[in-house]
């Protein structure tokens, strides 16, 4: 256990950094423009801005981002987790726009597009997975050392990762429900509750491509977690008796299950990692933790793609 106190370095004084949530206005520029720049400042980097800012700082508003870490301890270990808790959140959101356009290209019936943007997606995945190693530094007596400072916090009441579930089929009103409070932030996950998942649309196309899909897999109450179907296995059957680069269904089929595979790495990683910290205590967020983590570790995203490869 981190015997020492954190000393937090004091970076951005708060009382400088404008709150707006709005993008800052910046001039745009051109080859043109930089070649001029680069002349006048002889190949040097510019170091005179006009105001109080600049432009790195106003294209992604980074004093106000470096100025939302706020551990509530003085625990060591918690600047970590809080960091990472933080950047994990934006993972999501950047996985999450990318399922988001798969699904409005696949609904477009552009499936070389879908799958050029999956290959991120993927890569997504794996990253935000090694999020882990750090994490898993923080050990069980550092964080005892701020656990009671999280309340009933849990990452199980992130909305992002609610919407990157939902996106992929993975439905739960239940959880859900824990948003219906926060008026900025439900009519956006009520609707990808009650949407068609990007697998859906993936089922879709398939029934688009020719393929044999039960009407009850392609119209049903899309806020109930998916449930295998028979006739989307058999259709995934078909596409797969045919497993050449060239056939692009194939494709999707093999980058879906890449996709699946690492989002399930991703949850045993936290899995494990979670033992290894709390052991079997009950979680922050109300659940049994272990016990409740390990059930969800056996899910799998898209089951059909993984039933196949027992009958092919
Ligand atoms: C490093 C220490 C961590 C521990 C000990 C831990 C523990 C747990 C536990 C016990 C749960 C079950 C729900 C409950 O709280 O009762 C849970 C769920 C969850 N945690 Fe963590 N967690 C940790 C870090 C994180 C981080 C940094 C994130 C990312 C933001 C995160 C994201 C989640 C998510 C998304 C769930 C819900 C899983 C699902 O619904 O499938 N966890 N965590």
């Amino acid at each position: 256990m981190p015997s020492y106190k954190p000393q937090i370095p004091k970076i951005v004084d708060p009382s400088g950094v404008s709150p707006g949530l709005q993008a800052r206005p910046m001039p745009v520029t051109s080859d043109q423009s930089r070649a001029y720049t680069a002349q006048t400042t002889g190949g040097k980097p510019m170091v005179d801005f006009e105001g109080t800012s600049n432009p790195y700082v106003d294209y992604q508003s980074i004093d106000l981002l470096l100025s939302l870490q706020h551990p509530r301890s003085e625990g060591y270990d918690e600047m970590c987790f809080f960091v990472m808790g933080q950047v994990k959140e934006l993972l999501f959101k950047a996985l999450h726009f990318e399922l988001y356009n798969a699904q409005q290209q696949i609904r477009a019936d552009a499936v070389d597009n879908a799958l050029e943007i999956l290959v991120r997606a993927k890569a997504l995945v794996q990253y935000i997975g090694d999020s882990w190693n750090v994490l898993s530094t923080i050990s069980p007596a550092g964080f005892n050392q701020f656990r009671d400072t999280l309340g009933t916090a849990s990452g199980q009441l992130s909305f992002m990762y609610r919407h990157v579930e939902f996106i992929l089929g993975n439905k739960n009103a239940r959880l859900a429900s824990a948003f219906r409070n926060m008026p900025h932030v439900w009519p956006a996950l009520q609707s990808a509750l009650t949407s068609p998942s990007l697998y859906d649309d993936v089922i879709a196309f398939l029934g688009r491509k020719g393929l044999a899909i039960d009407t009850g897999a392609l119209q049903r109450d899309w806020s109930q977690a998916y449930v295998p179907n028979p006739s989307v296995e058999q259709a995934w059957m078909q596409v797969y008796a045919n497993p050449v680069p060239g056939n692009a269904l194939y494709r999707l089929g093999e980058s879906l299950i890449a996709l699946a595979d690492q989002l399930s790495q991703y949850r045993w990683r936290h899995f494990v990692s979670v033992q290894r910290i709390i052991g079997m205590k009950p979680g922050t967020g109300g659940s049994a933790g272990v016990g409740w983590l390990q059930h969800v570790t056996e899910h799998r995203f898209f089951p059909e793609l993984w039933a196949i490869r027992t009958s092919f």
